[in-house]
């Protein structure tokens, strides 16, 4: 018989819902490459409204939106300036250098995040022998920080460091949405001080696939030649589209239950001599688990899969897990218990 694992690795393994995959079955569909796909532009035009951006293109995954905004943002030769953790620079395969050629100028974060010191003091000179500094990419919520979040004003204050000093901002919004409900805010809110932002409906969200790149009409336009030289131009994207526009109104409404089961979850692994945990760290659907007392965090992985959990390695001391609605309260109360125990 099949083991059904309790699969904390990731919200990426979320499914589509019975509502998704009956919509798919008939979804108007046209060729998106001729921007003939309803669907597809319907998705769009609800993405830009709900980010308060002019414009947004679909994409095949967040990293095929985060590379081509770095590619619209600069010019071969530019630096970026990424936290040393981040997505982009750690997990899309260099393709900020194969790609756009681009250099990474890393700073390292503190939870994820750096402050305004540390940027101005990473942005060079306008020399004319020197690279240009020409982007500035943040993410929120942070994951490899474990799901923590930037606040409203420490975006906007850091955007206006990076545009006082002539810079672009892309904002890596993989998990916008969790960022506006720990907050309390609206995506929108978080958006406003970016030039673009990208965010995945193939996350907690749960449509098989996607992602959402939204910006300035103009930066939009560039972006779909930019797909296009990807490869990412779709033809029948509605049967996918689709699922985006239902997870607003099915999932979105029932994100913050991820939050409650992570904080549950955490809590409950607090209490394990084993473990390590700053509860005040859990603010999303992500966190991570502290190993001590000389175990490796690999150790448990592997442990917890004899029982039937699943979570990631995240170092060799850290473990992640993340919460997501394929997890329900009930799978999250059994977790709980082992995670108390196990050693
Ligand atoms: C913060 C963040 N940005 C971007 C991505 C890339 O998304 P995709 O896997 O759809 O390329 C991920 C994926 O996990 C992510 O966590």
């Amino acid at each position: 018989m099949e083991t059904k694992f309790i699969d904390l690795r990731s919200d990426t393994v979320t499914k589509p819902t019975k509502r998704m995959r009956e919509a798919m079955m008939s979804a108007d569909v046209g060729d998106d490459v001729y921007g003939e796909d309803p669907t597809v532009n319907k998705l769009e035009k609800v993405s830009a409204n709900l980010l308060g951006k002019e414009s947004a293109i679909f994409v095949c995954s967040g990293t095929m939106g985060n590379q081509i905004a770095v590619k619209c943002h600069t010019d071969i030769g530019d630096e970026v300036i990424l936290e040393a953790s981040s997505h982009i620079y750690n997990f899309e395969m260099g393709m900020m250098s194969a790609f756009s050629g681009t250099l990474p100028r890393v700073i390292e974060g503190k939870n994820g995040f750096f402050d305004e010191e540390q940027l101005v003091k990473a942005i060079r000179p306008d020399i004319y022998y020197l690279s240009k500094t020409k982007l500035l990419c943040l993410e929120n919520s942070h994951n490899s920080a474990g799901g923590r979040v930037l606040s409203v004003e420490k975006s906007a204050s850091l955007c206006k460091v990076a545009k006082d000093n002539g810079l672009k901002c892309h904002l890596d919004g993989a998990r916008i949405f969790n960022s506006a409900i720990a907050q309390k805010t609206t995506a929108k809110e978080i958006a406003k001080p970016y030039d673009s932002v990208m965010f995945c409906i193939s996350k907690g969200l749960s449509a098989p696939i996607g992602s959402l790149l939204v910006g300035s009409k103009e930066f939009i336009a560039k972006a779909r030649r930019v797909r296009k030289m990807l490869g990412g131009g779709m033809r029948q994207a509605g049967v996918i589209a689709i699922c985006g526009l239902i997870a607003f109104e099915e999932i979105l409404p029932t994100l913050e239950d991820d939050h409650k089961k992570a904080k549950l979850l955490a809590l409950r692994a607090s209490k394990n001599k084993n473990f390590k945990l700053n509860l005040e760290s859990v603010e999303t659907n992500i966190f991570m688990i502290k190993v001590r007392n000389g175990n490796s965090a690999n150790y448990y992985v592997n442990r917890l899969k004899e029982i039937g959990i699943l979570v990631s390695l995240n170092s060799s001391d850290t473990m992640r897990v993340v919460t997501h609605k394929d997890i329900s309260f009930e799978d999250a109360e059994k977790a709980c218990k082992i995670f108390e125990t196990i050693n």
